[in-house]
């Protein structure tokens, strides 16, 4: 049997923002326009292989609302990636990332990947956030910056694949 690597990814942002619907779009190749806000944190797993190195994803989804969101030290531990959501329809959403910052660095000490997806790319036109504005906040934070759409299916694989090879590369 071939040998992976397991590698945890944390999912964070804000309710709604579509956090689930870019999972499941990555692991499974669909999405629902009345996906249910999340209650509990679960995840899915996706194996890949990349040149000779396989890598298998634990992508951990959580409740973006406030009043389901209790986080702590087991949601976190042992995580080598986060991906950090926001609607790009939504200005609060991107102003929320900063909060998910700062409760990623309080409970993980070491370094880690860190990808912001600026989520719903299929509403361009109700934009809220300029690209450079994002871009260049995820450069403040040596975070990667993506494009996605969960919908479209835009993105999506492009942007996990940049995941796995940081955690190949670190
Ligand atoms: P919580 O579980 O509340 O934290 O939400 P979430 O971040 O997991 O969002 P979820 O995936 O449940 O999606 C919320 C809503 O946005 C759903 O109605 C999805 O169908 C929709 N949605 C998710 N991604 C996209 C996208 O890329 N484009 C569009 N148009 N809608 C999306």
């Amino acid at each position: 049997n071939p040998k992976y690597t397991d590698y945890k990814v944390v999912v964070l942002g804000e309710g709604r923002v579509g956090k689930t619907s870019l999972i499941l779009r990555y692991v499974r190749q669909i999405f629902a326009e009345n996906q249910q806000a999340t209650i509990q944190a679960s995840f899915l797993t996706k194996k890949l292989t990349l040149g000779n190195s396989r890598v298998q994803l634990a992508i951990w989804d959580t409740a973006g609302q406030e009043r389901f969101h209790a986080l702590g030290p087991i949601y976190y531990r042992d995580a080598d990636a986060a991906l950090l959501v926001y609607d790009i329809t939504d200005r609060d959403s991107f102003n929320r990332v900063k909060n998910w910052v700062k409760e990623l660095r309080k409970f993980v000490q070491k370094e880690i990947v860190v990808v912001i997806a600026a989520n719903k790319q299929d509403l361009a036109r109700n934009q809220q956030i300029p690209d450079e504005e994002s871009q260049e906040y995820a450069k403040s934070i040596k975070a990667g910056h993506f494009k996605t759409s969960a919908k479209a299916g835009k993105g999506v694989e492009h942007m996990f694949l940049h995941i796995s090879r940081q955690l190949l590369a670190q």
